[in-house]
């Protein structure tokens, strides 16, 4: 079943229907101030930082699930009659609704007793303010005398203590209304010198900004006290809880439309010029005024939509594919896209899954996002390296989160994450493969922020190599400390307190429990690492790298291999995990994946039958599970893992985000049809008819998919921030259709289903356009014949940009 369609053209996602399985959202904002938005415009908004700046409130978890966002009510002031035009939060029926989510706006349009409503959402670019932009006409034969009613609920900034610290904060809530305009500035008296304000365009007939004065007392959003008797109460808030709502009189005639906008913004003063006048305490408007007014015109709205559209032109541009997949193209031209600049400015912080206040950055996540938004954002990949290796510890080592206000290492889980400092390896290689920007290596950057401790990014890059060989364990593989990729395999850990953090907890000194997984990211990333050194003239040092690579790889084939497969760890007895000698979780898809992306096993035949062991073992209709069997009870000495019922999350769910790897691995060793047909497995758009089962968006990736132990086997969940985004954008363009960079060019190398004829794609790099045209008559999965650049035979695969800004026409031929 479907509750909605594609329309590709306008890039949009179109539902049908308010009440989807689950909340299906979407992202405004693309710099600093974003916002979530549900189909049904539930939600928050905040600036920068979804714990330490929210702007509203947002109450997770709730019955029903998604309550509380951009609410407008329409009443109409003949028969007393109120509804919401998004649906919530009265749930009133409509006759007619369709949200359309597109690339940084959503539009929710519906009608009710023959008046229609539209609200285009939208963040103007270089703003900290949204839009919504409502237009409401009549379609009566008679006039139509209506009030619409706008609402949204402040948070008190800090999102953790605005949920919990509700002795205080009932206290400390205050708001200005001046000229219309709703001012929250809880706090601004003392030591925030920012404030939230809410304008709308239209004179108002009233406003309230006490919550509960709006709602009445005992009543909920369905049903607004100030709605329901068709008046605000003009309320001032004094503490409880500030909210903002404008009341609008609207008498249309018949056919007429009118626009109304309302505005949300945040705003900054200079710490000394917070007030108006000086020795008030009245918040200084001076400079906001201005932007106020200039959004609240229809021409400048227009305007900024215009630029929206053209900033996604641009980012979506970079890499544009047309196949024989409808697909593939889908999510490769827009949602895929879309979602890796999502995952970019989120990291894992807001989604209706991850509530804001959790998680910041994580070292390992961003590096891996990374490979899904450099071509798009490369200045702006540029700035997130310099962070997140400014917050590495001088070991090597990695705070594994960090808060993306304050830019520091979160020291509540501090680090010990074994796997965490070669993503950054990673992570720069990605860049300097896209940009060819070397210079960001001389790039001097501090150590856990410590003025004074700047050493170049290469040396970074150096130290987080030595950690792990710093840190080998009684088989030579890497120590794996608290966890590695794997969260939950926490082989130090030996919890047996609830409540206990998992990742933070360690009972063990962890001089035995190794990670083969990190094995394989060590040899991939040293290799990187050599050819990185390599570059620099560092011919010894990379020869170095080459070698700690080789040896590693030794260790990963003595004591790694299982016979069918890559084993998984060795656990603090020295017993090993994923390997047929263990009672459940004899085989893990992350080793396989990696060792294999890492080159090992591709000569010797140890890939080829890894790869049909995870075919015949984990593949399943709805993608790859990550082990089997599942673990049916709890290990102590396996940790978190073990915790989630069977087929759930790292217990033997899809985690989509090691399906790519799997893809990557079987492109690589030449099969098309196997890589296309795992891409397809979980490829949201190819699951759009299973709607009921999936439950989530058809336009995103979920970071899991019930595995096939979960009786909900197929049902997907927590969508939008996983790393699934951009390493499915990675495998399907840089190794499906192959379309990858090199250091020193883009490498052409597709490997595609052989009953493909061939597809086309159009890749800006380095500032030039490469259309190519790739052809199969041969019936290939892999394999190059020829590449044809601007009429002349290019000697091998690789394409070397001139830096002449040109457009090329390339026509390769598979065979
Ligand atoms: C999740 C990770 C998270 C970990 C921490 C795992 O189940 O997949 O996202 O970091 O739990 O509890
Ligand atoms: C999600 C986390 O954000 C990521 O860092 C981790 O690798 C996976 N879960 C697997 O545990």
């Amino acid at each position: 079943m479907k509750f909605g369609h594609f329309d590709d053209g306008k890039r949009e996602y179109v539902i049908t229907q308010p009440n989807t399985p689950l909340p299906w959202i979407n992202y405004l904002g693309c710099e600093a101030y974003f916002g979530l938005i549900s189909n049904t415009a539930g939600g928050y908004s905040f600036y920068r930082d979804a714990r330490l700046r929210r702007l509203t409130r947002y109450r997770y978890n709730n019955a029903p699930f998604d309550v509380g966002g951009r609410y407008l009510y329409i009443r109409d002031n003949e028969t007393g009659q109120f509804w919401s035009p998004s649906w919530q939060p009265t749930r009133t029926p409509l006759d007619h609704y369709e949200c359309r989510h597109g690339m940084g706006y959503t539009t929710i349009r519906s009608s009710r007793l023959q008046i229609e409503a539209q609200t285009c959402y939208f963040v103007p670019m270089g703003q900290n303010l949204e839009i919504w932009q409502c237009s409401v006409t009549n379609r009566r034969r008679k006039p139509a005398r209506l009030s619409i009613f706008s609402s949204i609920e402040f948070c008190l900034w800090d999102a953790q203590d605005d949920a919990t610290n509700f002795q205080r904060n009932f206290s400390t809530g205050q708001v200005e209304i001046e000229n219309g305009v709703i001012y929250h500035k809880t706090e601004y008296r003392e030591r925030r010198n920012h404030f939230a304000w809410f304008a709308c365009s239209e004179k108002l007939a009233g406003f309230d900004t006490q919550r509960d004065t709006f709602l009445g007392a005992a009543r909920g959003w369905d049903n607004p006290a100030a709605v329901e008797r068709g008046k605000s109460f003009n309320s001032v808030a004094y503490g409880w809880a500030p909210h903002g709502s404008h009341h609008v009189k609207l008498n249309l005639k018949p056919g007429e439309t009118r626009q109304i906008i309302f505005l949300l913004g945040y705003h900054e003063n200079p710490v000394d010029q917070k007030f108006d006048p000086p020795d008030s305490q009245t918040i200084n408007k001076r400079t906001v005024k201005p932007i106020i007014a200039k959004y609240l015109d229809g021409k400048n709205i227009a305007a900024a939509f215009e630029e929206l559209r053209r900033y996604w032109d641009g980012l979506l541009g970079v890499y544009q594919v047309d196949s024989p997949d409808l697909h593939a193209n889908r999510m490769v031209n827009i949602w895929n896209a879309c979602q890796c600049m999502a995952t970019f400015n989120m990291s894992r912080s807001a989604s209706f899954y991850e509530s804001g206040i959790g998680r910041g950055l994580g070292f390992r996540d961003s590096n891996q996002d990374l490979l899904g938004f450099v071509q798009m954002v490369p200045a702006r990949a540029r700035e997130r390296i310099l962070d997140i290796a400014a917050t590495q510890l001088a070991g090597g080592g990695a705070f594994h989160q960090y808060q993306p206000l304050t830019k520091r290492g979160n020291n509540d889980i501090g680090s010990g994450f074994n796997d965490d400092p070669h993503w950054l390896i990673l992570g720069v290689a990605a860049y300097l493969k896209e940009t060819g920007d070397w210079s960001i290596l001389d790039e001097p950057v501090p150590f856990e922020n410590e003025p004074g401790s700047e050493r170049p990014l290469y040396e970074h890059l150096r130290r987080s190599c030595h950690y792990t060989l710093e840190r080998l364990g009684p088989h030579g593989l890497p120590l794996i400390g608290r966890a590695d990729w794997n969260d939950c395999l926490n082989l130090n850990c030996f919890s047996d307190t609830p409540g206990q953090s998992f990742q933070t907890t360690t009972n063990k000194d962890g001089k035995v429990a190794e990670s083969v997984f990190i094995a394989g990211l060590f040899v991939l990333a040293a290799k990187e690492l050599a050819a990185i050194a390599r570059k620099r003239k560092l011919n010894a040092e990379a020869r170095r790298y080459l070698a700690h690579a080789a040896k590693m790889e030794e260790a990963v084939c003595r004591h790694g291999w299982d016979g069918q497969w890559f084993v998984r760890a060795y656990d603090d007895f020295g017993k090993p995990i994923g390997s047929k000698v263990c009672k459940e979780g004899k085989i893990f898809i992350e080793p396989q994946g990696f060792c294999i992306m890492a080159g090992i096993g591709l000569k010797d035949g140890k890939a080829r039958l890894a790869l049909e062991s995870v075919n015949k073992n984990l593949a399943t209709p709805h993608g790859i599970v990550l082990l089997q069997p599942a673990y049916t009870k709890y290990y102590i000495e396996l940790g978190e893992i073990s915790s989630y019922p069977p087929g759930y999350k790292e217990n033997a769910g899809i985690f989509c985000h090691n399906n790519p790897w799997i893809i990557i691995a079987e492109a690589m060793a030449g099969n098309g049809d196997r890589a296309f047909d795992y891409y397809t497995r979980i490829n949201p758009s190819a699951r759009e008819n299973i709607g009921q089962l999936h439950r989530c968006e058809p336009y995103v990736f979920a970071q899991m998919i019930a595995g096939r132990d979960a009786p909900t086997h197929g049902e997907a969940k927590n969508s939008w921030l996983t790393g699934t985004a951009a390493w499915t954008y990675f495998a399907v363009t840089q190794w499906i259709f192959g379309i990858r960079t090199e250091y020193d060019g883009l490498l052409i190398d597709p490997c595609i289903p052989a009953r493909w004829k061939g597809f086309k794609v159009s890749r800006v790099f380095r500032g030039e356009t490469f259309n190519i045209e790739v052809r199969n008559p041969s019936g290939v999965m892999k394999g190059v014949r020829r590449v044809v650049m601007d009429g002349v035979e290019v000697v091998g695969q690789l394409l070397h940009p001139a830096g002449t800004g040109r457009t090329h026409n390339v026509l390769v031929e598979m065979g």
